[in-house]
């Protein structure tokens, strides 16, 4: 008989906020407060910009109010027109950012190893209408850097990265946020790196930063001469001073991450049909996302589990499905596009995002995953006609 009692009494979140020193934040805040100095490029977002821009060795930060507006300038400053390729396996926001500045997403596949752009699915959606790949360094994972640049170079698009998952992150020995013209961030709070809301450019360009810089502030040059068209793309001092507060606290938050992953790996291995999707050695890892894959062999259905998780107040979540192109108004324009996207299609159907950050202990983890093997071992039970008492 089923225990209908849930195994944890309060919930368990994916992408509850890490907060690495609330007494800093309170502090930065009064500063910023008796300064009366709370937008308009103040002396906490330059700051939040000097350190995220050493952090990750790149020349230029410019901070944003949050990603999805990062994305958009971004796309403007790169001047991305008539078609951009960009993957379906992302966070909607990427692929809506192209399509509210008039830009048509053509949808490429994805490698099931990484999950991120396959670079001969990018080549065959190249038309005589591309200008340019938005790739997605998806859970943090880098794209194939390499290959995407020899596409773009070899076609002469313009290639810009979507980095809302890869803070902290590296392809081989070199940062994210080094790569393309320019990557955007997110410093969103339930994001590795929170700022409750934020983002940020980051580029090595000098003319692309100098526009993006003149873009998220109405083009304006001084005080009352605008050059260029522009929108309001400004952080708050409140959020910089949540970043700066967090700042201190990333190396902490990765060995938490780490531990938590390599505790469901552990967990996870031996389970029918179950994998936590791996992390590559060879690259710097935030491990903010851990990715559960319900394979076509797992006894139990993806919903099952999710269901059963849920139930025992751990609230893992079905990320990124449907996958952008089965969302409107991507879905009505054309129905027919997962006919291309058959890794999309498949790894959509199989996600499972499970808690991690502060927000869960190594011991919470175990019983996590008495709960996906019991869900296992019911649905083969089941199968089978039952086995208890046999
Ligand atoms: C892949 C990806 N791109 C863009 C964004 C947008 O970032 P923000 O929420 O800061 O606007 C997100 C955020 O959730 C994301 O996951």
């Amino acid at each position: 008989m089923r225990n209908d009692t849930p195994a944890f009494s309060e919930p368990l979140h994916v992408g509850r906020p890490n907060l690495a020193s609330p007494e800093k934040f309170i502090e930065l805040v009064n500063g910023a407060l008796s300064r009366k100095w709370l937008s308009n490029d103040g002396p906490l977002v330059r700051e939040l910009e000097a350190q995220v821009a050493n952090y990750l060795g790149v020349k230029h930060c410019v901070a944003i109010t949050n990603g999805t507006i990062a994305l958009e300038i971004a796309i403007k400053v790169a001047g991305l027109t008539g078609e951009v390729i960009v993957p379906s396996w992302t966070f909607i926001a990427t692929v809506h950012a192209l399509r509210w500045l008039g830009v048509t997403p053509v949808f490429a596949d994805i490698d099931p190893e990484t999950h991120c752009l396959d670079p001969e699915s990018v080549r065959r959606k190249i038309t005589d209408r591309t200008t340019g790949i938005l790739a997605v360094h998806l859970w943090g994972r880098p794209a194939p850097v390499a290959e995407l640049e020899a596409v773009a170079r070899e076609r002469s698009l313009t290639l810009i990265y979507d980095a809302a998952h890869a803070f902290g992150v590296s392809a081989e020995d070199k940062m994210i946020g080094n790569f393309g013209k320019a990557e955007i961030l997110s410093f969103h709070a339930t994001k590795f790196f929170n700022a409750i809301e934020g983002g940020a450019i980051v580029t090595n360009d000098d003319e692309f930063a100098t526009r993006a810089r003149l873009m998220r502030n109405f083009g304006f040059v001084g005080e009352d001469h605008v050059v260029i068209e522009g929108t309001n793309g400004k952080m708050s001092e409140i959020s910089a001073a949540m970043g700066l507060a967090n700042f201190g606290g990333l190396a902490d938050l990765i060995d938490v991450n780490r531990a938590n992953y390599d505790a469901y790996v552990r967990g996870v291995s031996g389970l029918p049909g179950l994998r936590v999707l791996e992390i590559d050695a060879r690259h710097l890892s935030n491990y903010q996302y851990v990715v559960l894959l319900v394979e076509e062999d797992c006894p139990a259905t993806r919903d099952d589990i999710l269901a059963e998780l849920r139930r025992n107040n751990v609230l893992a979540r079905r990320y990124f499905w449907p996958a952008c192109h089965r969302m409107e108004p991507y879905k009505s324009l054309d129905p027919e596009a997962g006919a291309d996207l058959p890794e999309t299609e498949r790894i959509s159907d199989q996600v499972v995002v499970l808690p991690t950050g502060t927000a869960v202990n190594v011991d919470e983890i175990g019983v996590i995953v008495d709960i996906l093997r019991n869900t296992v071992e019911a649905s083969v039970n089941h199968r089978t006609g039952g086995t208890d008492g046999a």
